[in-house]
């Protein structure tokens, strides 16, 4: 298992990171996110593993490629579980705006939570306050526990969460209870990690964003030694009780009930990421807090990407520069 992992699996979000790119700011995150799965998959098929997206872009019947339950590889390795996420904010690759990215978690099979493409809410911390966290408890009383175990105020601590109308109640909470608070407008993998990297300001995530965000994120988690605890959560329940909402729940309990989960339960670390051997990759598409973004100079293509392997217990920054065949 250990010599799976070792595979280049930068390679495979170097390769979608630089396909999405040649959409960016042409408004149209789906040709974006279309160039991007095409050449994940692409990539994923040359490797020597046998692969199985547990987290990809879909069920089978809404995603004509790395839908839940494909298999990917030359199926003559060790069995792998693999969540993907070609791009990890197909609006701000879009759009052109900051923090868009490439991720991809790897796992020994049968080890990443298989769940369906709905909401979750997550809260996250990193490895000084790993154990205290509990959603059970409410965000103040958790902001308490995390504020003991880092020994800082509450005014000295920092929350990061998704600027979304959702979040406007609880980000008005937080600044009335002293905490200092980060909002950014998508992409929540990259607000998770970076309370794992002491040299950032963030000590919190909190908020409801994607499950499949969350599962990728919880691999980095548990790489790093950080903490994490989840809870899946229909549209209905984020979104409001209109008709759209109501169908698109009902679908999700189906989903939830066929893959053996619970809705509401809270989901420990164990539950996300089983193990430590987990490996996460991401490439930057435009430059953000976790990563710079892509340069082009010539007939050059230069990538930065970040490799975290949670069974050495190590986290590599890649510089690649890939030189175009006319
Ligand atoms: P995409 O990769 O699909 O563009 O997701 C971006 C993102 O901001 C995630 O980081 C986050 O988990 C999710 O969208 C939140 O969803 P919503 O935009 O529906 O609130």
């Amino acid at each position: 298992m250990k010599h799976t992992l070792t595979h280049p699996f930068y390679r495979v979000t170097e390769a979608a990171a630089i396909a999405g790119f040649q959409w960016l700011g042409r408004g149209d995150k789906n040709l974006a996110d279309g160039a991007a799965v095409d050449a994940m998959r692409r990539q994923l098929n040359t490797m020597s593993i046998d692969g199985t997206i547990v987290i990809g872009e879909g069920e089978i019947d809404e995603a004509p490629m790395l839908y839940i339950g494909e298999k990917v590889g030359q199926s003559d390795g060790v069995q792998i579980d693999i969540a993907v996420d070609p791009i990890e904010g197909t609006r701000m690759t879009a759009c052109g705006q900051t923090n868009a990215l490439s991720v991809m978690a790897v796992a020994e099979a049968g080890t990443l939570l298989h769940a369906p493409d709905m909401y979750m809410e997550k809260l996250i911390v990193g490895p000084q306050a790993k154990g205290v966290i509990d959603l059970h408890l409410s965000l103040e009383e958790n902001l308490h526990l995390i504020s003991q175990a880092l020994q800082k105020p509450l005014s000295a601590l920092t929350v990061s969460i998704l600027d979304k109308p959702r979040h406007a109640p609880i980000i008005s909470d937080l600044y009335k209870l002293g905490v200092r608070v980060f909002t950014f407008p998508d992409g929540d993998v990259s607000a998770s990690l970076l309370t794992c990297f002491p040299a950032q300001p963030i000590d919190v995530m909190y908020g409801i964003g994607g499950a499949p965000e969350g599962v990728i994120s919880a691999a980095a988690i548990r790489a790093l030694g950080g903490d994490m605890q989840a809870r899946l959560l229909t549209r209905e329940q984020v979104k409001g009780a209109s008709p759209e909402h109501q169908h698109a729940s009902i679908a999700e309990i189906g989903r939830c009930k066929a893959m053996g989960l619970t809705l509401g339960n809270v989901l420990q670390l164990d539950d996300l990421a089983k193990n430590d051997n987990v490996l996460f990759c991401a490439t930057g598409i435009t430059g953000g807090d976790l990563l710079e973004g892509i340069e082009v100079s010539g007939s050059s293509i230069t990538v930065h990407s970040l490799v975290i392997d949670g069974q050495q217990r190590t986290t590599q920054w890649l510089k690649t520069t890939h030189r175009l065949t006319p």
